[in-house]
């Protein structure tokens, strides 16, 4: 980034923040920045660096996590927020409009959200993301409430599964692995018994060197079917560009094209004049642009982040501002 700061903010153990640089970039060419909500503030890492870099025009950090266990982590590490003030929530993203009417905020200078799960969650075997090693089968990002992955398991049809599995995982065999998953339901009680029965399903005994574990894109599914992960995602963007100031900007980093997907059909929608179906002789919507896409396309890491840390190898950005009269 060419006139930024250099970052004076390390990363945790448990999670890199990704594509950062552009995130201050991003932020950096905010008009204000009054109020920043981080809808999935995790471990705080963009946070921190929000903080770092905002200087006294910051009045409000509005900090929101689904993790009550992310909050608290954020909450340590951003014990230090300069002038600013910064609010706790324990709820989803989609919750902001609310959140901010009744702390009569009229609206947000710049919203991130960082989507997905953290590396502390995949990492924490008691929260059940992972195969990587054993744990209950919960995959729930709020561990307070909601169906864990084995509840659901156990009360879905083979129809139900095979559709999250192909719609939500791209899985290959989806509907061989359903029914799997449907015979086994009642002694599917950790991650490692449905990776077992993913490769059992499939007739493998261990997964082939150099390829990528077939039962992951069985957890993606199942996981963003246990947190209605592209439900809220779609709901939230139109009321979240809504809550945004005149010049303000909303960014928000994907992980897989299905989130990636959303994002673009929103931020498309929103920036055109008129959304009527191109056959249409005249315009007959009246939706007019609030925000403008800030670059086209999504960015993406470079190869530097990428092999500093690999995970972020899927992340893509997108971001619009707010249009000066909407
Ligand atoms: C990739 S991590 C964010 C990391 C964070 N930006 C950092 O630098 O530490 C994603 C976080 O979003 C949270 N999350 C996912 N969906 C959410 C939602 N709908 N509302 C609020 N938080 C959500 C997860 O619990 C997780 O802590």
């Amino acid at each position: 980034m060419p006139n930024a700061p250099q970052s004076a903010v390390e990363p945790t153990p448990f999670h890199h923040p990704v594509l950062q640089e552009e995130v201050r970039e991003l932020f950096a060419g905010c008009r204000a920045k009054r109020v920043v909500v981080d809808g999935t503030v995790g471990l705080g890492g963009h946070s921190a660096q929000l903080l770092a870099d905002a200087g006294p025009q910051l009045e409000l950090l509005v900090a929101l996590d689904r993790d009550p266990e992310a909050l608290a982590m954020a909450r340590a590490r951003l014990s230090d927020p300069g002038g600013a003030a910064v609010l706790y929530h324990h709820a989803s993203f989609a919750e902001i409009p609310r959140l901010l009417r009744e702390e009569e905020i009229p609206a947000a200078s710049f919203i991130l959200l960082d989507l997905g799960v953290s590396t502390f969650q995949l990492k924490t075997p008691r929260r059940g993301f992972s195969f990587a090693s054993d744990g209950p089968l919960d995959m729930r990002m709020d561990p307070t409430g909601g169906s864990s992955a084995r509840e659901l398991l156990e009360r879905s049809s083979v129809a139900q599964l095979e559709g999250w599995l192909r719609d939500f995982g791209e899985v290959r065999h989806a509907g061989r692995i359903a029914r799997a998953l449907y015979e086994r339901r009642s002694s599917l009680r950790t991650t490692s018994a449905l990776s077992a029965a993913v490769l059992e399903a499939l007739r493998i005994r261990r997964p082939p060197p150099g390829e990528i574990h077939p039962a992951t894109q069985v957890f993606q599914a199942l996981r963003i079917a246990v947190n209605r992960e592209l439900e809220t995602l779609e709901a939230a963007l139109p009321a979240l560009i809504e809550a945004l100031e005149p010049g303000g900007r909303l960014a928000v980093i994907s992980f897989h094209s299905l989130e990636d997907r959303r994002v673009k059909q929103a931020f498309d929608r929103a920036s055109r004049d008129c959304v009527c179906p191109p056959k249409m002789p005249a315009c007959g919507c009246g939706h007019r642009a609030s925000v403008q896409l800030l670059f086209r396309g999504a960015r993406q890491p470079g190869e530097t982040e990428i092999a500093e840390n690999p995970p972020s190898r899927s992340a893509r950005l997108r971001a619009v501002e707010k249009l000066p009269n909407s």
